[in-house]
């Protein structure tokens, strides 16, 4: 079974996701670490993320691999790397690559070949999985995400402005549904959960019940 979880930035898609798969016993992948990935290639590469044609060749060139939780670019775990602010800053412009875009949503989809999934990103539902069994769109309020990304960076010992911090968001949201290719979309037939107010472990439960009611019903049984 796949199931796609996606959403704007900060709307609580990983840690969900993450806890919906430990407890389905499904594989979780985080498909935004990939783009992350790439965009550390390409500050590494000293490549101007902005030009999309210098980005091209960075898509046959860069190796991913996934190692459980870890992320590999290259053979060396940048699992860590890949949350800085720098990255996150370049990977909006380099997630509008096609040819990586591409290149990603081929890895991705080889990966759901193989196990039962629980993915998360922007085009999981849309793009990359449109078959899949199962389908989340997770949303908040962009004040409630800058909040919870200020606590998230402060528990981090990372103090942030909220203001600095729901100004990014709202750039990245833009970026995220502007993007010629793989923009943020709710698929049609995705159950749309608003996390506002609510705890991660509500959002989980609330997915959980839904995918239990799916797997009840008969359908292709696939590896754990
Ligand atoms: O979810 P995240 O913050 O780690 O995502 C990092 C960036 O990658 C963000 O700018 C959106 C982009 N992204 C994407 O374009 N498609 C995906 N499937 C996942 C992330």
């Amino acid at each position: 079974m796949i199931i796609t979880i996606d959403g704007p930035a900060a709307a609580g898609k990983s840690t969900a996701a993450r806890m919906l798969a430990a407890r389905l016993g499904f594989r979780y992948l985080d498909t935004g670490a990939m783009y992350r990935a790439a965009a550390l290639a390409a500050i590494r590469a000293g490549i101007d993320w902005k030009d999309a044609s210098q980005l091209e060749p960075l898509a046959d060139r860069i190796h991913l691999a996934w190692q459980g939780s870890r992320l590999f670019l290259d053979g060396e775990d940048v699992t860590d790397a890949i949350r800085s602010p720098d990255v996150t800053e370049a990977t909006r412009f380099v997630a509008d690559s096609p040819k990586l875009r591409e290149k990603m949503a081929e890895l991705q989809r080889e990966i759901g070949l193989s196990c039962d999934l629980v993915t998360e990103g922007r085009d999981q539902g849309s793009l990359v999985f449109p078959h899949a069994e199962c389908k989340f769109f997770l949303t908040a309020d962009p004040r409630e995400r800058a909040k919870r990304r200020v606590a998230d960076y402060a528990a981090q010992g990372k103090p942030l402005a909220w203001e600095d911090v729901l100004q990014a968001i709202v750039e990245r949201d833009r970026a995220d549904a502007s993007r010629p290719v793989g923009a943020l979309r709710r698929p049609p037939d995705a159950v749309e959960i608003n996390t506002d107010g609510l705890t991660v472990e509500e959002v989980v439960a609330k997915m959980e019940g839904i995918v239990r009611e799916k797997q009840a019903k008969p359908s292709r049984s696939r590896c754990g």
